[in-house]
């Protein structure tokens, strides 16, 4: 049976996933949660995190299990995670679903606004941060009609440990530009994007795909960055058929 590897986004956990992992039980669902987050272990130094710590606890995830392959699907910060396991660890890539992410690296006006948000972080807790991002990550749709979809991402934010953020900030802040790595990427792959998303617009999703060879881009409508659970039908077809033409 396939396995497909859930990596959640920035600062969210496993449960960004829980439609996916409801709907696709015909695969087998890997949904962790990453270093600093519920109830897994980070490093001690929020300075040690890094997309490879990362990626690395990922594939400590798949030996424990004896998983020698996966589809890896990351959101945001689990896209950068998917691009460094396409880097560092290919062989235990079957295929990769990347949503809501970007290959390029953090500018220096976006790295400033990390230590802004790890300042804020450590000042005034997770409950700050989550109300500071979540303006920019719901579709119009979401924010009018869904009240319990706001809540339930303002809930997941509010529970991320401080230095579970802090850590994360670091990876952020640290990461390396993937944009040489898409022409070389040779498993397939499925972009998804939200249409409203403004952390990472559609339109550079769109190009972010027709760089990948053979890549399929999906538009979701009415989404923002959080598509998974925004729009979970329509995100959970777009895999459903991706993983299809897989196995
Ligand atoms: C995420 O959802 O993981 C974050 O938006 C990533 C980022 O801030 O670059």
């Amino acid at each position: 049976m396939t396995a497909v590897l859930f990596i959640h986004g920035f600062p969210f956990d496993h449960a960004m996933w829980r439609h996916q992992v409801t709907a696709l039980s015909r695969w087998q669902s890997i949904a962790p949660d990453l270093p600093g987050v519920g109830e897994t272990r980070g490093p001690e130094s929020t300075d040690e995190y890094s997309v490879a710590l990362y990626a690395a606890d990922l594939v400590a995830v798949l030996d424990r299990l004896k998983v020698e392959q996966a589809v890896i699907c990351g959101l945001s910060m689990g896209g950068y995670i998917a691009f460094e396991l396409l880097r560092s660890h290919a062989q235990r890539v079957r295929g990769a679903i990347l949503c809501n992410t970007k290959a390029a690296a953090d500018t220096p006006e976006a790295k400033r606004d990390r230590d802004a948000m790890a300042m804020l972080a450590k000042q005034s807790g997770s409950s700050a941060i989550a109300e500071a991002l979540l303006p920019k990550l719901l579709a119009r749709a979401t924010f009018e009609r869904r009240p319990e979809i706001v809540s339930e991402v303002r809930g997941m934010m509010t529970r991320v440990p401080v230095p579970g953020i802090v850590g994360a900030l670091h990876a952020l802040r640290e990461r390396s530009d993937s944009t040489p790595l898409l022409k070389t990427i040779h498993v397939p792959v499925l972009v998804i994007a939200g249409e409203e998303d403004q952390i990472a617009p559609a339109a550079g999703m769109r190009e972010m795909a027709d760089a990948i060879p053979g890549a399929r881009f999906v538009l979701i409508p009415e989404a923002g960055h959080v598509a998974p659970l925004e729009r979970p039908d329509a995100v959970n077809t777009a895999i459903g058929d991706f993983l299809r033409k897989l196995s």
